[in-house]
């Protein structure tokens, strides 16, 4: 039996944020990131909220890649506060920390009352990236600082009841973030493409994810007030979600999430890097000659429009397209080119690799991976051969 879940509700376009003046709750918590006050944008949020009378805690704390003792932090606003609706306003980090934060509310509760009486607060996700879709996955990354790892939770209780997309949030956005989040949508989307999980529904959403960002994400990362572009990026970033959360993601996200917590490379941002060289090595061309998914990712070339004689050139023009997006937005094509000194990267090789093959995305990928064979992509990935 197969399923495909299309969970939360989702309010998208401009004035999307005004469901929040249907809510019949009385009581929130705002779990979002330092940002978002000082520029005033949780202000948007909480005039909402006091036009429909409902009363709200701001927990805002939250830093980019959430570590355990920040959820663990806001974890105790929400049992003092006893909210009827959480809202998550931020970039995937807001939204991750507060599925983190709900999940270990539930997992707690579980082990002191039968599951009947277990009180779950609504869950509304307000992203303000696009993205990492985190508003409809049933995923959230946490990172454990003391061991350098950034460890992906999953169960379906975390997806959001309420996503909402209104084109307000992603305008203050700078051109870098564009460029990140974009890449991530990007990263997302053919990563589920590829999946062993993949199936038709995944495969409709993934490839609408792709074919948007490619045609839209040049153009916002230009202009960021062009609201058509800010929508369909949003658009973008959502149908990604559906469809990985559905499929899995793969070794891209492996390598990123260990990048992320080892050197602090923004997470879209090591995506991007990364991602040519896993097309090329899970498709199996070039250097990485052996028995890959090329058909697959041959396959999404030609339905985003390239053009070639042979599957392998596919590949290569695949590959060919998130490289040039990357030099498009100045996001360098090599992990040296992110600020990583040679000594750190070698000298941390071993224990880089055992993280990477134990990440839950790199066990999801298409392709099985050796530890000689990861030695030798990531010294590709540093070098930029
Ligand atoms: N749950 C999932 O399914 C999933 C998928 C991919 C990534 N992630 C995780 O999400 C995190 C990355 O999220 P992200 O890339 O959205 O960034 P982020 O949430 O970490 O935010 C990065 C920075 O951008 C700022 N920012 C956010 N929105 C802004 C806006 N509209 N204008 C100006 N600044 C803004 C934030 O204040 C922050 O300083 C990582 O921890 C990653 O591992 C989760
Ligand atoms: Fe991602």
């Amino acid at each position: 039996m197969n399923r495909f879940d299309a969970c939360p509700k989702i309010f998208f376009g401009e004035n999307s944020l005004d469901y929040l003046l249907r809510l019949p709750q009385k009581k929130a918590v705002i779990i979002t990131d330092p940002y978002m006050v000082s520029s005033g944008t949780v202000k948007v949020l909480t005039d909402r909220l006091e036009q429909n009378q409902m009363e709200y805690v701001v927990f805002s704390k939250i830093e980019p890649d959430p570590s355990i003792e920040t959820v663990a932090a806001g974890l105790q606003v929400i049992f003092r506060e006893k909210p009827q609706v959480v809202i998550a306003l931020g970039g995937g980090s807001a939204i991750d920390a507060a599925k983190a934060m709900l999940y270990f509310c539930v997992r707690f509760k579980s082990g002191l009352m039968e599951q009947q009486y277990i009180y779950q607060p609504m869950f509304i996700a307000i992203p303000t990236t696009s993205g990492t879709g985190s508003e409809v996955t049933s995923y959230a990354v946490v990172s454990d600082r003391q061991q350098g790892v950034k460890v992906p939770l999953s169960h379906r209780s975390m997806i959001p009841a309420v996503a909402i997309l209104d084109p307000e949030f992603t305008k203050t956005l700078p051109a870098n973030m564009i460029a990140y989040t974009g890449m991530d949508v990007l990263t997302h989307a053919i990563e589920a493409y590829v999946s062993p999980q993949r199936n038709d529904f995944t495969n409709m959403f993934a490839l609408e994810a792709a074919s948007l960002t490619i045609q839209c994400l040049p153009p916002f990362y230009r202009d960021v007030n062009q609201t058509r572009m800010r929508e369909k990026m949003y658009s973008a970033s959502t149908m990604a979600g559906l469809a990985f959360t559905n499929s899995g993601l793969g070794l891209c996200h492996g390598i990123a999430h260990t990048m992320g917590a080892q050197y602090h490379v923004p997470h879209g941002k090591a995506n991007a890097v990364i991602l040519p060289y896993v097309i090329r090595f899970n498709a199996g061309i070039g250097k990485y000659k052996r028995p890959g998914v090329k058909h697959h990712y041959a396959e999404l070339a030609k339905k985003l429009g390239l053009t070639a004689n042979s599957e392998e050139e596919l590949c290569w023009q695949l590959a060919m397209t998130a490289k040039v997006l990357c030099e498009q937005f100045e996001i360098p094509t090599s992990l040296s080119g992110c600020g990583i000194s040679e000594q750190d990267f070698f000298g941390n090789m071993d224990q880089n690799i055992t993280k990477i093959l134990e990440d839950a995305c790199t066990k999801a990928n298409p392709v099985n991976v050796s530890r000689e064979e990861l030695y030798s992509l990531l010294s590709d990935i540093y070098r930029g051969e």
